[in-house]
């Protein structure tokens, strides 16, 4: 079976810790089917976002591919590999995970968080 290259940045502060990871490869996959696949597999501390998995509805997966804002469940794992970071326009939490709430959402959850 065809093996690709995928680096993840990890972590939980803006340093640059790549990680890499052989992954199967077959066409069509999703960058997403990749990163479920190293999680399941071969990592179970990667911490990334998803939802829905390929309807594009939830927006929850939305990261970095070589350099490019995308949304994991939608983008083609390329079969020379990739190099996928979290959104750099937004809090860090962890690995490929940002705080991606909206700034209303963020004012609700402190606001029940006083109560
Ligand atoms: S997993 Fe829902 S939009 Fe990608």
């Amino acid at each position: 079976m065809k093996t690709v290259t995928i680096r993840v940045q990890r972590g939980g502060d803006d340093a640059e810790d790549l990680q890499t990871y052989e992954a199967p490869y077959r066409d069509g996959m999703s960058v997403l089917d990749a990163l479920i696949w190293i999680r399941s597999n071969v990592d179970p501390t990667l911490a990334f976002r998803y939802s829905c998995i390929n309807a594009n509805a939830c927006k929850e997966c939305v990261v970095k591919v070589d350099g490019k804002t995308e949304y994991a469940c939608t983008a083609r794992l390329a079969n020379t590999g990739v190099t996928v970071r979290p959104l750099s326009t937004k809090s860090l939490i962890r690995d490929l995970v940002t705080d991606t709430l909206p700034p209303k959402e963020k004012l609700s959850a402190a606001i029940k968080d006083t109560k």
